[in-house]
């Protein structure tokens, strides 16, 4: 009975050691080779610690442990037995140990480099990407001119490198805007455009080293794994910092400032281009992650806030400004004032509790409008993936139109206003009566078209149903 058992182990072990390699494909293979190896006992990768010595398939040691452990074993005192927690070591086990994401993409050899590195030619120039942004993003074309000559400079310097003497200062921007207004949205179709990768990060988790929350370096991280751990890539992604703002410096605080001014402090030398060592496929250093080094020089920063109290801050200023003199104006002068925020200097932000070396390394200043009503409607519908068309496109799976009538569109935009949380209203508004559409239409398959109307997004009636058939007779007409 025991034999057999024995027996049985031994036939599926042997069954795993022989299946693996039949199960991995090709082609998952050669992605194996693009990840470095590591050295199975320090952990350090191939680059670092010099040619690993492989002992068996996936495990490799590099020549200063190999040394190490053969210097222990003449001194006679290594004993695996005798290590709490390990009885008997199956080689083959350890192989896979090592997870994908906490691997690092080799270095392409020179020639190859060469070959995928960015080119200046490839660079669009502004008013391209502008264009581009602007099939997405309604409006703010302020700021789209503002990030679109931004981006552009800061890959023409990537390209071009450091080593002439005009060195072309860092071009990291800071993007001022109301909720809703398209901050993030901005950020994330400029990456998608541009092919490169982008972390997004939110100040308030940021600490301090050696404080509960993430430490600032995890933000390079974030954008390691965005870039499937090509560190090359990473180095030319676009790190987004949210919420800005938040991390202030507080005028009236009696303890330590754990999340604001420090903060600040410690991004500095990210913003303005540092080596950093960060942990491969996790977000804190431990001892069982893999480091690697990460130049921050060539990456777009990006920071974002909605600078709520700014606005209080600027009006000061203007109203101190207006108030001397004889031509003193009215003081609620600018009370009603849509957009204070584009009126912002960096003294304002200053002010607000922003650090002037903070400030000094976000050269570039954007601010985005809060949207009104009209432009609301014109995002309902005139994106490249707009919300309506991606309901029109699902509904049409089912061969049905949908439709919106303009009062429709109105309402929703007024009921976004009032919700006073910018865009970001429309999709919850939409999803809310939509769900009902969405079950109700599939049951009957005569429905041929739905036209939603001002009296169904406000509860005052149903959406508008017309029959395949009468659909059929109206097209014979036509
Ligand atoms: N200017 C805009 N053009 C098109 N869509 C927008 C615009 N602003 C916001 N949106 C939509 O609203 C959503 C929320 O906007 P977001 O960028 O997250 O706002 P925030 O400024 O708070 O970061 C986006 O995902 C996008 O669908
Ligand atoms: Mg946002």
């Amino acid at each position: 009975m025991q034999d057999k058992d024995y027996q049985e182990n031994q036939e599926n072990e042997k069954e795993e050691l022989t299946g693996e390699p039949g199960q991995n494909p090709e082609g998952e293979q050669e992605k194996e080779q693009d990840y470095e190896k590591y050295c199975f006992l320090c952990r350090r990768p191939e680059s670092q610690a010099g040619k690993l010595i492989t002992l068996t398939d996936g495990i490799s040691v590099c020549p200063e442990c190999m040394q190490k452990t053969m210097d222990t074993l003449q001194n006679g005192n290594l004993d695996f037995s005798r290590m709490p927690g390990i009885s008997m070591i199956n080689l083959s086990d350890l192989q896979n140990m090592m997870p994908r994401q906490q691997k690092v993409k080799k270095k392409k050899p020179k020639a190859e480099e060469k070959q995928e590195s960015f080119d200046i030619r490839s660079i669009p120039a502004p008013h391209k990407i502008k264009a581009s942004l602007d099939e997405y993003v309604i409006s703010q074309d302020y700021a789209k001119k503002v990030i679109s000559v931004a981006v552009y400079n800061h890959y023409k310097r990537v390209a071009t490198g450091t080593q002439d003497e005009i060195e072309i200062e860092k071009s990291n921007i800071l993007m001022l805007g109301p909720t809703g207004s398209g901050k993030t949205y901005l950020v994330k179709t400029l990456a998608k455009l541009l092919d490169v990768p982008l972390a997004i990060a939110d100040a308030t988790s940021l600490t301090e080293a050696g404080y509960i929350g993430d430490d600032i370096e995890s933000v390079i991280s974030k954008l390691l794994a965005a870039a499937d751990n090509d560190v090359e890539k990473a180095e030319r992604g676009i790190v987004f910092i949210d919420e800005i703002d938040k991390i202030a410096k507080k005028k009236d605080t009696h303890h330590r400032d754990v999340s604001g001014e420090s903060v600040q402090q410690g991004l500095l030398k990210l913003l303005e281009g540092a080596e950093v060592e960060v942990p491969v496929g996790a977000s804190s250093k431990n001892a069982m992650v893999p480091l690697t080094t990460v130049n921050t020089r060539n990456i777009l920063f990006i920071c974002g806030g909605a600078f709520p109290e700014l606005e209080t801050v600027i009006k000061e200023r203007l109203n101190q400004k207006s108030s001397m003199g004889f031509q003193a104006d009215l003081k609620d002068k600018y009370d009603k004032e849509p957009n204070l925020l584009a009126k912002v200097t960096v003294e304002d932000l200053r002010n607000f509790g922003m650090i002037p070396e903070f400030l000094g390394r976000l050269p570039i200043i954007c601010t985005l409008e809060p949207l009104d009503r009209e432009k609301l409607v014109r995002i309902l519908k005139e994106p490249k993936n707009a919300i309506l068309k991606q309901y029109q496109k699902l509904l049409a799976l089912d061969e049905v139109q949908l439709e919106f009538d303009d009062d429709a569109l109105e309402a929703i935009a007024g009921e976004a206003m009032r919700r006073d949380t910018g865009a970001r209203a429309l999709r919850a508004i939409i999803e809310e009566f939509m769900l009902d559409i969405m079950y109700e239409i599939p049951k009957d398959d005569n429905i041929g078209r739905v036209t939603i109307t001002r009296e169904y997004i406000e509860h005052r009636g149903g959406p508008l149903i017309a029959m395949r058939g009468v659909l059929k007779l109206e097209q014979q007409e036509l």
